[in-house]
């Protein structure tokens, strides 16, 4: 096999992360092609990752296929292989089933399957043996999300020369729950492999050091957590591993600027009148994930306009969901549920030219959905748990002209920085519903005041200042 000069230097930094940041797509005709990976991850760390250089580790989002690592823009991706079984029973299974319940609070049932567990342990090995390939001598490498929470301790088994960090991209449970898993102190002791461990709230680090010290009998710190600033320590032998809370962003400046451009500030004009000019538009922008609590925003709209608190001519909610892990059983369920919600609030309050509810079941490119936070009245945000919630903040990043309001759930990541929001008990339906009322009657300036207070905490506080304290934290400088 022949190798290139940067393979046989090997990089200097190298992200690991179970999906690449752009997923293989079969077309009808045989062909392939590449389209951008889903969700939070890819959408906060590519911006980074892309400007500079660095090696990607990572499935490419199909299974049983061999790909050569290959260069795009600058970043080299590094695939790594999954069999269909693999994908079953790591990904599927183990990750979406077992752990992505269990780590949000159980919001549904997590199921331990002994099988699930060894296929995880298998594929954390392989990618732990494919960052060990990639990386040169003494790289920083950093491993992300529950996926795989494995590969620190494994990477450093293989190359003690590394620096490894590991940040978890969703919340990290409270220590009540976490104890159920049967595999608990497996896990705790892959992640202690890391020099830091990294999550967003100051509540999860303390969690993960509880769980250290009761659970594979470490004596970590005792002071308080904070954010950015202030990590837990534990000794692990002769290592000392961080873990503190550093909460991600997005590409706060890059959003502001898309949103000012012509085409598509036009293009938010052009969809108000294709909806035929509603007094207010209302926008939830989604992964289809039970987690996302889109099923209770739709139950507290159409209560709004069964007790006539919201005119159905007046108002037109768009509900956006990205296709997500559709053969796990609980998304199946829950996908059913919300679109037989959909076609009850279009029957009950549509009429021939106007929809009430437009669901759209699909991916929209970037500058559409920057026209669509541009349009909306409202931006609704009602997760029942989620580690940050991105949307939250690309919709105040693209309100440059100080429109708009914000719902946003308090068991989001994000609330703890936008406090301006209309923040919402989720769980508390009338609650939600009285802040939904209130948000589509908004006075206009007491909603530019309150964008103004939260775009002066998004935009001062982007992915590339999450990243260099990440990076900063973990003793690996940030290369630009
Ligand atoms: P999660 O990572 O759980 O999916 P986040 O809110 O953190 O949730 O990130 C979701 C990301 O996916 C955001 O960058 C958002 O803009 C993007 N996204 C979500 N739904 C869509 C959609 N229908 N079309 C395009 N992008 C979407
Ligand atoms: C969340 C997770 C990511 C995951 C993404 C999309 O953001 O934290 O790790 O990649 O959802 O989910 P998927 O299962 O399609 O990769």
């Amino acid at each position: 096999e022949s190798k290139g000069p940067r393979e046989r230097a090997g990089a200097e930094f190298v992200v690991v992360a179970n999906r690449l940041p752009v997923d293989l797509e079969r077309t009808e005709d045989g062909n392939q092609r590449w389209t951008q990976s889903p969700g939070g991850l890819v959408s906060a760390l590519e911006p980074f990752l892309r400007s500079r250089d660095g090696a990607w580790v990572g499935w490419p989002g199909v299974p049983d296929v061999d790909v050569d690592e290959f260069s795009d823009d600058g970043l080299v991706l590094h695939p790594v292989r999954l069999s269909s079984a693999e994908v079953r029973d790591y990904y599927e299974g183990f990750s979406n089933a077992t752990l992505w319940p269990l780590y949000h609070d159980v919001v549904a049932r997590p199921i331990f399957d002994r099988s699930w567990w060894d296929a995880y342990v298998r594929v954390n090995q392989r990618f732990a043996e494919a960052a060990a390939a990639v990386a040169g001598e003494g790289a920083t490498v950093w491993v992300q999300d529950y996926q795989l929470q494995l590969v620190p301790t494994m990477l450093r088994e293989l190359r003690p020369d590394l620096r490894i960090g590991f940040f978890l991209h969703i919340p990290f449970p409270p220590v009540e729950l976490f104890m159920q898993l049967p595999w608990r102190a497996e896990i705790v002791r892959g992640l202690i492999g890391a020099d830091l461990v990294g999550f967003h709230r100051p509540g999860g680090a303390q969690n993960f050091l509880w769980l250290a010290r009761q659970l594979i009998g470490l004596e970590p710190s005792r002071g308080s957590v904070g954010v950015r600033s202030r990590p837990g320590m534990v000794q692990v032998d002769d290592r000392t591993v961080r873990v503190g809370a550093f909460p991600i962003s997005i590409d706060a400046a890059g959003l502001d600027k898309l949103s000012r451009t012509r085409s598509v500030v036009d293009r938010a004009a052009q969809v108000r009148e294709e909806l035929g000019s509603p007094k207010k538009i209302l926008l939830g922008v989604d992964r289809l994930d039970y987690t996302k609590g889109i099923d209770l925003r739709l139950q507290a709209f159409h209560e709004l306009l069964q007790e006539g608190r919201v005119e159905p001519d007046d108002v037109t909610f768009i509900q956006l969901a990205t296709p997500s892990r559709e053969r796990v059983e609980h998304y199946q369920q829950m996908r059913a549920d919300i679109e037989q919600i959909v076609g009850r609030i279009n029957g009950e309050f549509g009429r021939v030219g106007h929809t009430v509810l437009h669901y759209l079941h699909q991916s929209i490119d970037r500058s559409e959905l920057a026209a669509l936070f541009q349009a909306a009245d409202v931006m609704v945000v009602t997760p029942l748990r989620d580690g940050m919630n991105l949307v939250c903040k690309e919709y105040v990043a693209a309100r440059h002209e100080l429109g708009g309001a914000l719902l946003l759930s308090e068991f989001a990541g994000a609330a703890a920085e936008l406090s301006s929001a209309f923040l919402v008990n989720p769980h508390d339906l009338d609650g939600v519903k009285n802040a939904l009322e209130q948000a589509i009657k908004l006075d206009p300036a007491e909603g530019r005041r309150r964008m103004r207070a939260l775009r002066r905490q998004v935009l001062t506080h982007d992915v590339d200042r999450w990243a260099r304290s990440f990076l900063e934290a973990l003793g690996a400088g940030t290369g630009s």
